[in-house]
């Protein structure tokens, strides 16, 4: 009788660290978002965003799983592709597999990206290479003006949306004024950087209408009762997910959809982001 007692106990307190270990992590949740933008051009209403963050491919992360991310993506027929950054985990050699997947990501305009902690820790000079062989343009501190049919270098010839990064917040260079240098302020931004803390560091003189960011990965673990205690952000959980107010405008934060630190996930499962532009009237 008490083995038994026993055995159920033990069972019950490993259920959780089965399901966070096993189970959770490799969920793929879509988080639908409507983003009204001021002075969003006709042309841009509507445009269909899939932001991916934080995939970690390496040790904890097999390549099925982020196979899997990219196939739910391309199943969403998305404009455009935001990747902002956290592609490896602890291994260089996870950065030829780990960027050179997102070669299978379909976006109909394009597909844009910062570079976060990790691939800094990792090497980033690899993993510049390895964007540029599948021709992801980077947008560390630079913007660039998109149309309906692709990039184009200034705002003047046909309705344009701007989308700018800056590079991350730990191991590279945040400068938003480099970053949105020359961009008229009438013409609306959308603005990507690894570390939503970055948010905080929006000069006032700019302007910024949204910013991507991944980074803080819904915690990862969220407690009942404890909430989430593992958040890497000077701001506690102001940025640990969702749709979160910064003092410029919206920060969307990705929960991201591999891991890092520990190979667990608990009640903050991966996710994938489609982001739909509507103007604001
Ligand atoms: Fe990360």
């Amino acid at each position: 009788m008490l083995a038994r007692l026993g055995w159920g106990i033990s069972s019950l307190a490993a259920a959780p660290v089965v399901y966070g270990g096993f189970v959770e992590p490799f969920f793929l949740n879509v988080r639908r978002y409507r983003l009204q933008i001021a002075d969003l051009p006709a042309a841009f209403d509507g445009l269909r965003i899939v932001h991916l963050s934080d995939t970690h491919y390496g040790p904890f992360v097999p390549l099925l799983h982020l196979q899997r991310a990219i196939m739910a993506s391309n199943a969403l027929s998305p404009d455009l592709v935001f990747l902002t950054g956290d592609y490896i985990q602890r291994t260089r050699r996870a950065i030829d597999p780990g960027i050179g997947a997102f070669s299978g990501l379909h976006a109909r305009i394009g597909v844009y990206a910062v570079l976060g902690n990790h691939d800094h820790w990792e090497s980033e000079s690899l993993c510049r290479d390895a964007f540029r062989r599948i021709s992801v343009p980077l947008l560390d501190n630079r913007h660039l003006f998109i149309t309906q049919s692709g990039v184009q270098e200034n705002a003047s010839k046909h309705p344009t949306l701007c989308i700018a990064g800056v590079g991350d917040l730990w191991e590279g260079w945040v400068d938003f004024e480099k970053a949105l240098r020359g961009v008229p302020h009438k013409q609306p931004r959308l603005l990507l950087s690894h570390n939503p803390d970055t948010a905080e560091m929006v000069p006032r003189s700019e302007r910024v209408d949204a910013m991507f960011s991944g980074h803080t990965h819904g915690g990862q673990m969220s407690l009942p009762g404890l909430g989430t205690p593992f958040v890497p952000s000077r701001y506690g959980n102001r940025y640990a997910g969702g749709l979160c107010k910064g003092p410029a405008g919206p920060v969307l934060v990705s929960r991201g959809v591999g891991m890092s630190v520990f190979p667990l996930r608990f009640l903050a499962p991966p996710e994938i982001s489609l982001i739909t532009l509507a103007r604001k009237l």
